[in-house]
């Protein structure tokens, strides 16, 4: 039994990249382990500060998808960033603790810096972002943080803060460890990374109509022109759905059929969809 800590900003509903990605791991992790799951809305105010009217919506809409998708409030701890102070008052106290260079080094500051150029980064918030985190983090004494390989720098960074805090104040926080998510890559219907922002995600509470009409817009195998060529599941923007949702026999039977064109891709979207669906 371990203590779990991890945060989502609030960004409205979820599309099934974020489910394959992240909260199915958290569903599963709820249940042998102390976890606490916390929307981070003083997180999203590092980018949306001048216009905050989305963010309640976004968190009740994003909240929601946890709740339908398993996360079970008996199991685990959910709540809002911003509804607890002593955070905001660790991540005071941790700030003392951080060394500047520290996060001037952050790969994902530089990074951020340099390719978003339509907004202002230049502020102390988005700066100390990844100590903000690492309140997140040590408050509950967290000791695995389930994310994605992007988030890697921040975890490091957040135990390097426990271990100065440590030797200078006393052992107090456990440093805490990146649980990496096995994430499956799940492309959008287009083919590029799944993201709201792209227009090509499909979301976990798309209507059944939205849904076919996705999956039937759905990019499939690029050398898989006429109907009559033999296809290839690994080339195949559609197949990991398969591999994620289906049975093993609809699996065989795709491999099958595409690899010796005795189904149509067509075929294949309509044996994709009940497994979507459910
Ligand atoms: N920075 C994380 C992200 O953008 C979100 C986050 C905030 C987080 N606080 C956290 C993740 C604490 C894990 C633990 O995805
Ligand atoms: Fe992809 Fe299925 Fe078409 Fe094969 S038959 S290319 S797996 S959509």
């Amino acid at each position: 039994m371990k203590t779990i800590v991890s945060g989502m900003r609030p960004t409205g509903s979820l599309h099934i990249g974020h489910y394959f990605g992240a909260l199915k791991n958290w569903i599963d992790l709820q249940h042998h382990n102390q976890c606490y799951f916390t929307v981070v809305d003083w997180h999203a105010l590092t980018s949306e500060f001048e216009d905050t009217r989305n963010i309640p919506a976004h968190t009740r809409e994003m909240v929601a998808d946890w709740l339908a998708s398993g996360l079970d409030p008996n199991l685990c701890t959910i709540f809002l960033q911003s509804g607890v102070d002593a955070q905001s008052v660790l991540y005071l106290i941790l700030g003392m603790f951080t060394p500047i260079g520290w996060l001037e080094r952050n790969p994902t500051y530089k990074e951020q810096k340099e390719q978003i150029q339509h907004r202002d980064l230049s502020n102390l918030g988005f700066f100390a972002y990844p100590v903000l985190q690492t309140a997140d983090i040590l408050l509950y004494k967290g000791e695995k943080v389930p994310v994605g390989v992007d988030q890697v720098p921040h975890i490091e960074l957040s135990r390097e803060i426990a271990r100065r805090f440590n030797r200078i104040a006393g052992e107090i926080f456990p440093e805490p460890e990146a649980l990496l998510t096995p994430s499956p890559k799940i492309s959008g219907t287009d083919g590029r990374k799944m993201s709201k922002s792209y227009g090509n995600a499909i979301s976990l509470g798309e209507p059944s109509q939205e849904l076919e009409k996705k999956v039937k817009a759905m990019v499939t195998d690029p050398n898989r022109i006429r109907r009559s060529d033999p296809g290839d599941p690994k080339q195949c923007n559609l197949f990991p759905l398969h591999e994620l949702l289906s049975s093993k026999e609809t699996q065989e039977e795709v491999i099958q059929g595409c690899t010796t064109a005795g189904i149509g891709c067509v075929d294949c979207k309509k044996m994709l969809l009940p497994s979507l669906e459910a």
